[in-house]
């Protein structure tokens, strides 16, 4: 006899309430499969951090910005980088990856800390394929000095 766990959630119907919370691995295509082959209703991808991707930008800015009018030659110097997938492009193509293999909703999770940030990459997250999005509203308490 099998018994019907399905229910809603977040607008969406799951075959089981066994959600997989927002946690890394998740962003995993393989991992997401196990996930669904467990019997996992839906899968939360790990939040996606506005802070990361702005403290990546600045380092990145840090990094080319290196040596610059060190010597002459430095002001017309560029660094060669090859492609380069910042940390919102790679949440969004792991949301494109595991929503195309999944076979249960797959929800997003956004931390974002500016005003237009929060509406700007929840966008994103929805044009990526996420069927619902959560907000994280923890608080990432990463200045020492506060
Ligand atoms: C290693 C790890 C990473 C997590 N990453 C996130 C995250 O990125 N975003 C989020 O909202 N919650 C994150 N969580 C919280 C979990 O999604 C979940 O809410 C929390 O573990 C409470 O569930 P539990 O009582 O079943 O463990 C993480 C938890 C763990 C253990």
């Amino acid at each position: 006899m099998s018994v019907d766990l399905g229910t809603r959630y977040l607008g969406l119907s799951l075959r089981s309430p066994i959600v997989a919370s927002a946690a890394p691995h998740n962003d995993d295509p393989v991992v997401a499969g196990r996930l669904q082959r467990a019997g996992a209703g839906a899968i939360v991808l790990p939040s996606l951090f506005e802070e990361e991707i702005v403290a990546e930008e600045l380092e990145i800015a840090r990094s080319l910005e290196q040596g610059t009018e060190h010597f002459a030659e430095a002001l017309d110097y560029f660094p060669a980088i090859g492609q380069f997938l910042g940390a919102a492009e790679r949440y969004l193509g792991a949301v494109e990856q595991v929503k195309a293999r999944s076979t249960v909703p797959v929800i997003g999770s956004l931390n974002a800390t500016s005003r237009g940030a929060w509406v700007r990459y929840a966008h994103l997250i929805q044009d990526a394929g996420a069927d619902a999005l959560e907000l994280n509203l923890y608080r990432v308490a990463a200045d020492p000095g506060r």
